[in-house]
């Protein structure tokens, strides 16, 4: 075996407990009676087409639409990415080119405005102060262009689990007497069905709905939906869409996910066991961490918080930098969280995890919280502080993300690109909220956080090690 697999191989054989995507959590129950290099076929007789499906396909879309409570679902073998894209490239009402979204949005949504050329209008979410990230969006300081945008787009809920007042965007559409679609990227929320769980977008009413059923439910990695109901988004132009840009050889393997992840995501009793014992790791860790909780409901524009993703901040409480503690928790517990920061944890619960994962998890938080009295310290807390990222005013939007795209360009050294229009989106990560957007113009906030962030802390921007950009030449 290559070195691929022998690295997967080697991953696997650590056997780590997974808070983490894909939502299966590698539990074979999920696919049991699935024959995996039996089934991995192409679009043959019997089998249907997923771009123009009659058989097998649309059954299987059907069943899930009836679930989820859609007019219509289509599934997604190039990830939520795919849908986010698609929502775009599908508006009919192009005529201000522009559309509302979130600054704090993934990137596929930065890309989506490449690919169909709208202009973004942005919102900003609120930072939290205690968690410095992206947690709310306060729907009535936002000044929405209803007259000149094609659509709104929302995120909901955060990859946090945190979501905003969206009834309030949809009670403020009709108010307004607009008929604007609203699209909901619920990639973190595919789970939102039955008593536990916040009430799903499309329940509250929104246009187009997009699901990364992979994350925590039990589709294959790569698997999604994008639900429909209504008309103001053409059906026909979204199916257009996802033809034009998914393969024109989708996975069945993805697709009997697919179907089976519609299945399971009604077995509510799963989730009901795992939230008891996220309950208990609340009660038993709740004095030693800062954790996000119901608590946060109603401060800085959060409206519904998930229990099922577990925020902890180190910073309060135990004072000791989120890395160190992640490194504590994998090494001592065999624990994989979602993600970090320098102060924040996410354990991300799926429909795969089981009790004994979330007592592992609350033994680890209890054992780190007595490691912690050995290492935590006020300096490191300062230290922490210190090196927190900061969302600078937004830059001035010269050129749309498609002409910065498809502009031409050059790279130069990072502190000389004050006034330049930048020719490359940057989204540290996490949290992924993009400090500059192709086609804006570099500020002096903007190249200051840029220049100080380096050290290794953030990923996903290659400038941070060779100190150089790319602009546009004009
Ligand atoms: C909010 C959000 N939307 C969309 C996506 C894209 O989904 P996928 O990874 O399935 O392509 C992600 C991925 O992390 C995400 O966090």
């Amino acid at each position: 075996m290559g070195d691929l697999g022998e690295g997967l191989s080697h991953y696997q054989k650590q056997g780590f407990c997974s808070f983490h995507t894909p939502g299966h959590k590698g539990r074979q129950e999920f696919f049991n009676g699935l024959d995996f290099w039996g089934i991995d076929l192409t679009e043959l007789p019997g089998l249907d087409m997923l771009h123009s499906p009659s058989g097998i396909i649309a059954e299987a879309q059907k069943r899930s639409a009836e679930i989820f409570g859609a007019e219509e679902t289509f599934f997604l073998i190039n990830g939520g990415t795919v849908g986010n894209q698609a929502m775009f490239l599908a508006l009919e009402n192009r005529a201000a080119q522009r559309v509302m979204v979130e600054r704090s949005s993934h990137r596929s949504v930065m890309s989506a405005l490449v690919l169909s050329g709208l202009k973004p209008d942005y919102v900003m979410p609120t930072i939290h102060p205690d968690f410095n990230l992206p947690l709310g969006l306060e729907v009535d300081k936002q000044r929405i262009p209803w007259q000149t945008v094609s659509a709104c787009h929302v995120t909901y809920p955060s990859y946090y689990g945190t979501a905003f007042e969206l009834n309030q965007l949809l009670a403020e559409r009709t108010r307004m007497g607009f008929d604007t679609p609203i699209l909901v990227d619920q990639a973190h929320g595919s789970h939102y069905l039955g008593p536990l769980f916040p009430p799903s977008a499309l329940k509250l009413g929104a246009d187009l709905v997009l699901h990364s059923s992979h994350k925590t439910l039990s589709a294959l990695t790569q698997s999604a939906m994008l639900h429909v109901q209504g008309s103001r988004v053409s059906r026909l132009r979204l199916r257009q869409s996802l033809e034009l840009l998914q393969s024109s050889s989708p996975s069945y393997l993805l697709l009997a996910s697919l179907e089976r992840a519609g299945e399971y995501a009604l077995d509510f009793g799963r989730w009901e066991c795992l939230h008891e014992e996220v309950e208990a790791l609340h009660r038993k860790v709740g004095k030693s961490f800062r954790i996000l909780s119901q608590k946060d409901v109603g401060t800085y524009g959060i409206h519904t918080v998930d229990w099922s993703k577990i925020l902890i901040n180190t910073r309060i409480g135990i004072g000791v930098p989120a890395p160190r503690c992640v490194k504590y928790l994998r090494e001592g517990f065999g624990i994989e969280p979602e993600l970090w920061d320098e102060e924040n944890i996410l354990f991300m619960l799926g429909i795969g995890n089981t009790s004994e994962d979330i007592r592992l998890l609350t033994r680890g938080l209890e054992s780190l919280a007595n490691f912690a009295h050995t290492i935590g310290s006020a300096k490191a807390k300062k230290q922490v502080e210190n090196g927190r990222f900061r969302i600078s005013p937004l830059p001035q939007q010269v050129l749309s993300p498609r002409d910065a795209f498809f502009a031409h360009k050059r790279q130069i050294p990072l502190k000389e690109s004050l006034g330049h229009i930048v020719g490359e989106t940057i989204s540290p990560y996490p949290p992924g909220i993009p400090v500059i957007v192709m086609g804006e113009q570099m500020t002096c906030e903007v190249l200051g956080t840029l220049l100080t962030a380096g050290e290794g802390r953030w990923q996903g921007w290659d400038g941070f090690e060779s100190q150089t950009i790319w602009i546009v030449e004009v």
